[in-house]
């Protein structure tokens, strides 16, 4: 920091940004003091006190160990999705597959494969992974953090979940993740208003479903088995009302041993399930 820094921490404060937000916004706006940059640099805090996402306004944010890009095309990666990648890797790890293919549903940003390609690397284990998104926007925003943390056993598909995926695919992936939109309409008329910054299409479930927000989940787990190997895991987040609703549908599904894992906070999130 600057001799400056302490009257525009002092500034922004006044404004009505918390003084970390305010030591942050300096920091990634004006590294080095750079007096040029302080017209971006109040823009930056002024969309913060409208409202917008600290990580859609500084534009980048830690996952595990990924620094990830992030904008209003994705969604802002949560910390429950975080268990997520440690549940999958340890379903990995006890599989002993020696070069595993995954694919990742509804990558969003990338944070979910990108990270488990990642960490696997540092265990020097060499994974291969299909990142899929319905939206393009996505896959541009996932390839550029594949790109910038040197990640490149990816392909990136546009697809409606399994529709578009190759057919010589099937029964190859050792390990299917999924975070999919599991909030229902009516949940999301209801919910924060910090959620209409992300996009619509990776929240809101497709409503064709008895139980609120359980469309997308019930494609994904009663598909995944015909991609799987014959040892393969499917590990998926849902809503910490859906466990019932996901545990009936792997059974139907076929999957030969399944069970519902609580995050840390306590509630019913992640769905793992072997073939
Ligand atoms: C909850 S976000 C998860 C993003 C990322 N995996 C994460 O955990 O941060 C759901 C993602 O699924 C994608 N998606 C929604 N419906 C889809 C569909 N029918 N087929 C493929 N992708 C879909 C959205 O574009 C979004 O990127």
């Amino acid at each position: 920091m600057t001799a400056a820094n302490p009257y525009l921490v002092d500034e922004l404060i006044a404004a009505g940004l918390p003084r970390r937000e305010a030591r942050w916004l300096i920091e990634e706006f004006m590294p080095g003091g750079d007096h040029d940059a302080i017209a971006a640099l109040r823009a930056a805090t002024q969309r913060r006190l409208d409202g917008e996402p600290l990580q859609y306004v500084i534009g980048h944010w830690p996952f595990r160990s990924l620094d990830l890009d992030l904008d209003h095309r994705v969604l802002i990666p949560r910390p429950e999705t975080e268990e997520l990648v440690e549940v999958a890797i340890d379903e990995l790890a006890t599989s002993r597959v020696v070069a595993p293919m995954i694919l990742d549903l509804g990558c969003g940003s990338g944070a979910i494969g990108l990270s488990i390609l990642f960490e696997l690397r540092t265990r020097g284990v060499g994974a291969t992974l299909v990142a899929l998104d319905r939206s393009s926007d996505a896959l541009d925003v996932a390839r550029r953090n594949a790109l910038k943390h040197h990640l490149h056993a990816v392909s990136f598909v546009a697809s409606t979940w399994f529709d578009d995926l190759d057919d010589s695919l099937r029964g190859r992936f050792d390990l299917v993740v999924a975070n999919p939109p599991y909030v229902s309409a009516d949940e999301m008329a209801s919910a924060d208003a910090v959620l209409d910054y992300e996009p619509r299409a990776a929240l809101v479930a497709n409503d064709a479903s008895d139980v609120p927000g359980f469309a997308d989940l019930a494609v994904i787990i009663s598909a995944a088995p015909q991609w799987l190997t014959p040892e393969g895991v499917l590990v998926v987040e849902h809503g910490y009302l859906q466990r019932d609703a996901v545990l009936c549908a792997a059974a139907r599904a076929g999957f030969e041993s399944f069970q519902d894992r609580d995050d840390l906070a306590g509630h019913p999130r992640v769905l793992v399930a072997r073939r």
